[in-house]
């Protein structure tokens, strides 16, 4: 008997057919994801969850799930995934760091260029029908090149984004529990140790932490009150990073000068949501690493991670291994 695998959304095929190699696999065709109560019942009867981060994968889900042997997310966060509650059950849970790191930074980039140059904005007023003239003071934004970036989490994709900040000649500032002092040489970078001090020095905030208990609304109220009036913040990290109420009051009040969100919270943000009010803040739906290529290699990457875990071979990534050595 070929194990059982449920993957609750449509991938790119190279993933699929990795699955389907060694797997009998059924496909949640939907454009949504699998309602809870649907795939707490698929999880009920499968070896291997293939799920993305909008499948909640809580810790009643893993108790009703006497066969499953792995949940493998297609995606580098995991914070959908009950992790406690799947090492209990011995349950390996694996991610897929590393094959987006480039295409995330890029994007983070994009929307930091974006939101600096209101370039969204400018696109809503030419459809609107209201370029009439060349504007000597028309759409000011703020110049990229030689400002200040802070980089709140240097992980992959915050490097990344240091990365390119070189080419815009930025200074690059960051805030990680963890000093990288080779990084720091190579790159330039300076590091602080509190949050609260690199916050006033920087141009650009640009959000590169999972979301743990620990960061969940780690820019608030007292965090946005110290950047500058001018300051730009960007976040393709995790929506509750980001207080979003605190937000909405910087952005109307003048205490940041505009936004660059990929993430939100909730996800998807609901329509009326008063952010969505304002001028100065670029929202994109969770799309940094949705390029096709890295879509392709993250279908690709979980679906060996999956498979590995289900043939007793060590996966390439993940983020319980004490399960395997049991
Ligand atoms: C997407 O948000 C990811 O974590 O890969």
């Amino acid at each position: 008997m070929r194990p059982k695998v449920f993957v609750t959304r449509v991938v790119p095929d190279p993933g699929l057919k990795i699955l389907e190699e060694h797997t009998e696999v059924e496909v949640w065709p939907g454009d949504e994801p699998p309602p809870y109560q649907v795939l707490r019942a698929k999880a009920a009867a499968v070896d291997g969850l293939y799920t993305m981060v909008t499948d909640r994968v809580d810790r009643p889900l893993l108790e009703g799930a006497p066969r499953l042997k792995v949940v493998s997310n297609m995606a580098v966060g995991y914070d959908n995934i009950d992790v406690q509650a799947a090492t209990d059950r011995g349950v390996a849970v694996c991610n897929t760091p590393g094959v987006l790191t480039d295409t995330t930074a890029d994007f983070a980039f994009g929307l930091l260029m974006a939101a600096a140059r209101r370039v969204v904005e400018g696109d809503r007023f030419v459809r609107a029908g209201r370029w009439k003239t060349w504007g000597p003071m028309a759409f000011l934004g703020y110049d990229i090149h030689g400002a200040t970036l802070g980089i709140v989490g240097l992980g992959r994709i915050g490097l990344g984004v240091a990365e390119r900040a070189q080419g815009f000649r930025m200074k690059v500032l960051y805030y990680d529990p963890v000093r990288r002092p080779d990084e720091e040489a190579r790159l330039g970078l300076e590091y602080f140790e509190r949050l609260e001090d690199l916050l006033p020095r920087c141009d650009f905030v640009s959000i590169h932490v999972p979301l743990s208990p620990q960061t969940y609304h780690l820019i608030g109220e007292a965090q946005l009150r110290l950047m500058k009036p001018t300051a730009i913040l960007i976040n393709t990290a995790r929506g509750p990073v980001v207080d979003p109420k605190a937000l909405y009051r910087a952005l109307r009040e003048g205490w940041i000068a505009a936004a660059g969100l990929d993430v939100t919270e909730p996800e998807p943000i609901p329509p009326d949501d008063p952010l969505l009010t304002l001028d100065n803040i670029v929202i994109t739906p969770h799309i940094a690493s949705a390029s096709h290529a890295t879509r392709t290699r993250m279908a690709v990457l979980a679906a060996e991670n999956l498979v590995a875990v289900l043939l007793g071979r060590v996966p390439k990534h993940c983020v319980n291994p004490e399960v395997l050595r049991r």
